[in-house]
């Protein structure tokens, strides 16, 4: 009889979702892979298999075609889910609010009642440490109020008390919520990382694309903020870290009670100079830079309460800044 623990991973083929299939299938957990490849490409998948030597179901589906996700639940013996499936841009959701709160909530919904429908009770989702909004002090905690300044950050806080509500009302389902602070570095094989299209909206993506030349100069949003170099500050994590995060989560899932959020990040705030100085040192190559007016949004100060993961997961980041930089060199100098 065969008792892998098969996990469904929505959005399997994104910068996380792709590090996090890695962590499973090397700790003998099955996957099956369900992705609309808006915002991320089969690529990815195939690097996937090509580091484990492991093949898996791949579905190119979206969250709103109950149907096609239907069928993932009908063709596979599912045990637990990782949802990452979500429009994710905090810019481009301002703009599109009816897009992202559809996308991101009528998704989630049509997850949570395949998962119903079919007897799936485990699931970990993808949150994010911006449901903390601005009116807290740092090192953020799980059990603080929560607040979000932008649709994208709304629909991960609406996911949030959907999930909780639905745990208070069904006990048998466990979930953890994830809340990510600000992943960046890639996989040692340098064969997948975040390579964004465009114009990169995040700090690490800008300044790989600066880098290589693809870009000329960072413009670093304030200078001005009340740190210790005037540039804002956050809780860099290495990718990596936050996919053996997930791996925890889901083995602890049985002695969770209800819906639980944990933070990943380090405990450790890093300021975007700090940043640049690291890439510069893991890259041996100058970051053009230039200081330019805050980003509207945008708050002095975020980085992580890490205990509760530590204590109840038995979860805690390993990598340092320096690490998460070289890593990221090494995948960027290999892109086109
Ligand atoms: C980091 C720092 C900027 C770009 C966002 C989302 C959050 C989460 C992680 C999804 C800030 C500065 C940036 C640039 C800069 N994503 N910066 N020049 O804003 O902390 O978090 O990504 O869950 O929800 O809000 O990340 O990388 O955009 O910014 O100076 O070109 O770098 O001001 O201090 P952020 P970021």
């Amino acid at each position: 009889m065969d008792t892998t623990m098969n996990v469904l991973v929505t959005g399997g083929a994104g910068y996380i979702g792709s590090h996090t299939c890695i962590e499973l299938l090397n700790n003998n957990y099955g996957i099956i892979v369900m992705d609309n490849y808006s915002n991320s490409s089969p690529e990815a998948l195939r690097a996937v298999e090509k580091i484990t030597g492991k093949t898996f179901p791949i579905y190119e589906c979206d969250m709103l075609d109950y149907e096609g996700f239907e069928k993932i639940f009908q063709e596979n013996k599912i045990d637990a889910v990782i949802h990452f499936a979500g429009l994710k841009a905090v810019g481009e959701s301002v703009g599109k609010p009816l897009e992202y709160y559809h996308n991101n909530l009528t998704g989630t919904i049509n997850l949570l009642r395949l998962m119903k429908a079919y007897g799936v009770k485990k699931l970990v989702f993808s949150s994010s440490a911006t449901v903390y909004g601005m009116n807290n002090t740092v090192p953020f905690q799980e059990d603080m109020p929560l607040s979000t300044t932008n649709p994208y950050g709304t629909t991960k806080l609406m996911i949030e008390t959907i999930l909780k509500d639905l745990c208070f009302a069904e006990k048998d389902w466990k979930v953890a919520l994830l809340r990510y602070f600000n992943p960046i570095g890639a996989h040692q094989s340098g064969l997948i990382g975040e390579n964004p299209n465009g114009i990169p909206n995040n700090l690490m993506p800008y300044i790989m694309k600066v880098a290589i030349g693809k870009l000329p100069c960072l413009s670093v949003y304030g200078n001005d903020y009340p740190t210790p170099d005037g540039t804002g500050v956050r809780d860099y994590i290495h990718v990596c870290d936050l996919a053996t995060g997930h791996l925890k989560a889901l083995e602890k899932l049985d002695s969770i009670a209800g819906a639980q959020a944990y933070n990943l990040g380090t405990g450790k705030g890093s300021s975007v100079l700090d940043v640049v100085h690291a890439f510069e040192r893991a890259s041996g190559t100058k970051v053009n830079y230039q200081f330019a007016p805050r980003r509207p949004g945008d708050i002095a100060e975020c980085y992580a309460d890490v205990s509760k993961a530590k204590r109840e997961l038995g979860w805690e980041a390993k990598l340092n800044l320096d690490e998460m930089c070289r890593d990221s060199w090494n995948f960027i100098k290999n892109q086109k």
